[in-house]
């Protein structure tokens, strides 16, 4: 079944409509690092406000465990909101108390409101279904409908992301509608040849996507720290690079399964070996075989993917017609290994076809290396959540809008 939209819900002129988003972004000391999320949401918050309702947005940031944190303030968020809007957003200190009741009582038609963090209350988050509940009908009582686009939590069954969705006539967002049919694309009808290129530092956070996807694509190209799991269960020593020993037999099964069905896994055939995790760190490249052959010896740390590597992976995603993208290659943050995630990145811009880049690190890792968004068939605004969608995971935030 289809997602209901925002038609759905018909005229909003006049009516308070709440909008759950993701502007979960990423802050250092109080200043928004990458403000993709924000500008993620702006599509359909400029629709209702020119449709003329009264827009109450709302959203988490970070964990803050049920209790107000300035840390962990929408206060920033709803500035930098303003500044692209281009037009005054008023704010909350609270998410269902006086301050909140006050500003929605306060908006004209065509204004906009975004209250504090949803998880400065337990109700929120909790597991038990009555809290949960009671929360979100706290919630409800703020608007008329509910419009939800903060696709980056679809995956949490949260009582803004699930419930208020069951109390309120609700609709997903532009947002949330473009990313499903990304990739509902991804899944159901790519055209092949189909690439994912896996990265970032853990396998075991990319298990059930690596093992979904094993059957349905046609290569696999394994970065980041999970791919010295990789060689390491090829029998090459990896010095003090990230290793899981643990899913070291897991990875054996993957490769084995891959050779067995015909999928091109490519893993790396050198690598950057530094001596410690510092971005002024001695560093070498190093073949595969021989990452512990270097000056640094046993105590090498491997940081990045190797020239040849990221020239082979380029040729591999250049000669797919749909390529996605979850994890950064080395650790970008660091300019001296961040050239395989540029190599990465410059190469999905070059896809003749559908290129997808999954959510969190890896699209901060884009726009600090300096491609611009449009550069990029899709930037998706869920990390976990796109991954969850990938794996043909139920997400509750999606089936309660009707998906199905
Ligand atoms: C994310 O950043 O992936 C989303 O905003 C969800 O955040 P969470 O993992 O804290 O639920």
């Amino acid at each position: 079944m289809a997602l209901r939209t925002l038609d759905s819900l018909g005229p909003l002129a006049g009516k308070r409509v709440i909008v759950r988003v993701d502007f979960n972004v990423p802050l250092k000391d109080g200043v928004i690092t990458d403000d993709g999320r924000v500008r993620a949401a702006l599509p359909t918050l400029n629709h209702l406000i020119n449709q003329g309702a009264r827009v109450i947005a709302c959203s988490h940031l970070g964990r803050p465990d049920g209790e107000p944190n300035p840390k962990y303030s929408l206060e920033p968020v709803a500035q930098r909101l303003s500044e692209l809007l281009g037009k005054p957003v008023a704010f909350a200190s609270d998410t269902v108390g006086a301050s909140a009741e006050a500003a929605v009582a306060a908006l004209g038609d065509g204004e906009i409101a975004v209250i504090e963090n949803l998880r400065f209350n337990p109700g929120e988050t909790a597991k038990d279904e009555g809290e949960r509940r009671a929360f979100a009908e706290q919630l409800a009582a703020l608007g008329d409908a509910l419009v939800s686009d903060g696709f980056g939590v679809v995956h949490r069954k949260q009582a803004s992301v699930y419930d208020l969705a069951e109390l309120l006539p609700s609709a997903a967002g532009l947002l949330i509608e473009k990313e499903v049919d990304v990739l509902d694309r991804l899944t159901e009808r790519p055209e092949r040849p189909y690439a994912v290129v896996l990265g970032g530092s853990k396998v075991s956070d990319k298990l059930g996507v690596i093992e979904h996807l094993l059957p349905r694509v046609d290569k696999i190209l394994v970065g980041g720290g999970m791919l010295f799991t990789f060689l390491a269960a090829q029998g090459h020593p990896v010095g003090k690079s990230l290793l899981e020993t643990d899913q070291l037999d897991t990875v054996k099964g993957y490769i084995r399964t891959a050779a067995e069905k015909g999928i091109e896994l490519i893993l790396p055939v050198d690598a950057v070996m530094a001596s410690g995790f510092a971005a002024d760190a001695d560093h070498v490249v190093a073949a595969a075989d021989a990452l512990e052959d270097t000056p640094f010896g046993a105590d090498g740390m491997g940081l990045d993917i190797g020239p040849q590597t990221a020239e082979l992976f380029a040729a591999a995603i250049r000669s797919s017609k749909t390529v996605f993208w979850n994890g950064p290659m080395g650790v970008f943050e660091m300019a001296a290994f961040a050239e395989g995630t540029r190599a990465v990145a410059q190469a999905l811009t070059e896809v003749d076809g559908l290129s997808v880049v999954g959510g969190g690190d890896s699209a901060a890792a884009v726009r600090q290396l300096g491609f611009a968004d449009d550069r990029f068939g899709h930037i998706s605004t869920g990390g976990g959540a796109s991954l969850e969608f990938l794996e043909g995971k139920k997400l509750p935030g999606l089936e309660v809008l009707g998906w199905q």
